[in-house]
């Protein structure tokens, strides 16, 4: 019985992934460790930290892949790693982890862009892709708009011109006293929001009605910022909390206040989602919309971007709950598919280095 497959290494930032896959694209065995735990109480990613963290934590997830049954060092065909971009310590670990396999294992390495994992992480496990689609790119690092012409053919026609939409949450929920990462903080306190009824914060849409397809989030964390001045909730002296601290020890009126920001923001969001999206499926007029990253976890950036999509006329496609976020499935992915196309993009193991920013 043969499993043929490729191992795959994901250190970016606060994620620490490995995963085997089939040369057909399925998932063999995968582990992920999330290690934003490191980061919480400092309310945002700690580059030297995340490092640390990686290589204290590749022991681990290298004999957890290594002790599954369903396949075995020698039958892999390739090693592909995460090249860039993303923090150079993180990045440095799996590099050269992944040379130090592919050396030892005598396999050819594959070095893989972060984002162009992102893109494709909708397809694992599903049939083939088809293109061309436009994508949203929602990461803590990244907030794109791509056409996908194919693999490797990508044309970036938006951008943020400050903050990634990721960093933005982030800096939401550090505001209002809350734990790294962020974005799971605000979705919950905003779903709770409108489940008890509680309005939302009005906040201004950066870059309304504007003939861009760029995105601005600076201007909408200052405004939640002045916001939660005026309104009693920002206190940089307190030492940050979870979602469940906060929800046994807060009064109504200090809850209610908070759900109302949450929600305000989280809308806010989804606005200014609705305004770009809706641009983009009109001007290229592809059959296809995709989001991907981490905050396409987001329930209301799922929600409205699925309905979105069925008013247009467009198939919408999100990748599963576990590959929103960094995982090594995605770098998998990737490589399988630039190996199916006959370029290896085979680099000797010792000229190969990490990229902290993306090539373009
Ligand atoms: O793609 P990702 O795992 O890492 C990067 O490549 O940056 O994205 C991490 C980001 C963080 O900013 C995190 O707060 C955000 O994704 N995130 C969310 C949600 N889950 C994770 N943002 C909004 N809503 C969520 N449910
Ligand atoms: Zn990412």
């Amino acid at each position: 019985r043969s499993c043929a497959g490729e191992y795959h290494i994901e250190f970016n930032g606060v994620c620490h992934s490995g995963c085997v896959m089939a040369y057909h694209g399925r998932v063999l065995t995968e582990k992920t460790l999330n290690l934003s735990y490191q980061h919480s109480k400092f309310g945002g990613v700690v580059p030297e930290i995340a490092g640390r963290g990686h290589l204290a934590a590749f022991k681990e997830l290298l004999t957890n892949i290594l002790q599954s049954p369903v396949f075995s060092p020698k039958q892999l065909q390739a090693i592909a790693v995460t090249r860039s971009p993303g923090l150079i310590g993180s990045l440095l670990v799996g590099v050269t982890y992944a040379k130090t396999l592919a050396w030892v294992y005598e396999k050819p390495l594959i070095a893989v862009d972060h984002i162009e994992g992102h893109l494709f992480s909708g397809f694992i496990g599903q049939p083939a892709p088809r293109f061309p689609f436009s994508a949203l790119v929602i990461s803590g690092g990244h907030t794109l708009l791509v056409n996908v012409e194919g693999v490797n053919q990508y044309t970036v026609f938006g951008r943020t011109t400050d903050d990634s939409v990721g960093e933005a949450f982030d800096k939401t929920a550090k505001i209002l006293g809350f734990v790294y990462p962020g974005g799971p903080v605000i979705d919950r306190l905003a779903v709770l929001a409108c489940e008890r009824g509680i309005p939302p914060v009005k906040f201004p849409v950066p870059l309304r009605g504007r003939d861009t397809f760029d995105f601005s989030f600076s201007g909408l964390k200052t405004a939640v910022l002045y916001h939660a001045k005026d309104a009693g909730l920002y206190h940089p002296e307190r030492e940050l909390i979870t979602v469940e601290d906060f929800l046994a020890q807060s009064d109504t009126d200090i809850l209610n206040r908070t759900l109302s920001v949450a929600r305000g923001f989280q809308e806010t969001i989804a606005v200014i989602f609705e305004e770009r999206i809706t641009q983009t499926i009109r001007a290229s007029r592809v059959k296809e919309f995709h989001i991907c990253g981490g905050v396409a976890a987001n329930s209301a950036v799922r929600k409205l971007t699925a309905q979105l999509a069925e008013r247009l006329g467009v198939n919408f496609r999100c990748p599963e709950m576990k590959y929103c976020g960094d995982n090594a499935a995605m770098i998998g992915y990737i490589a399988r598919l630039y190996m199916q196309k006959g370029f290896m993009l085979t680099e000797t193991p010792d000229i190969l280095n990490a990229e902290p920013s993306a090539a373009g």
